[in-house]
């Protein structure tokens, strides 16, 4: 994968095939659909994450929150950009945009005008906004007084 200096300047190929490879791995035997989310945090790495749903339904949880919970886990600390692909059956014919749960969620590790969320039906056919554009007006770790949050 090669880095460029910009922020946009990165390999989304690889990182909506890291998206589409996974996607098998979605447990969604109840809605059907199923949704794989791959995130690159700012050290470079990729973690990925799948919808995991649950008998009892709101115990379920979708693949980006998955796949960012995964990163923080590991150490990392700021999302870069996340691609997410998915549809009915695990069959991709359209673009799957976040919810507006995960969308909060990637609000807490970014910065909302440069992080890039890259909806996927394959890795040439995408559409990209910031976070900023799909949650406008957000509200972040910076409204919290004394927060420690990064
Ligand atoms: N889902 C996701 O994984 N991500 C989204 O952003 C939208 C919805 C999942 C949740 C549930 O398992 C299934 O898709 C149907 O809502």
């Amino acid at each position: 994968m090669t880095m460029g200096k910009n922020r946009l300047d990165f390999d989304r190929k690889a990182l909506i095939q890291a998206a589409i490879d996974n996607l098998d791995h979605s447990y969604a035997p109840y809605s059907k659909f199923h949704v794989s989310a791959a995130v690159l945090m700012d050290s470079g790495r990729i973690y990925t994450g799948v919808n995991v749903e649950n008998a009892s339904y709101p115990a379920g949880i979708c693949a980006e929150r998955n796949a960012i919970f995964h990163a923080i886990g590991c150490g990392e600390k700021r999302i870069k950009a996340i691609a997410i692909v998915g549809g009915a059956n695990g069959e991709i014919r359209d673009y799957c945009p976040p919810c507006g749960i995960c969308r909060q969620v990637m609000r807490e590790f970014c910065d909302p005008s440069e992080m890039l969320v890259i909806m996927a039906k394959s890795v040439t056919d995408y559409k990209e906004a910031t976070l900023e554009e799909l949650l406008p007006d957000s509200f972040g770790p910076n409204m919290v007084p004394g927060t420690s949050a990064v």
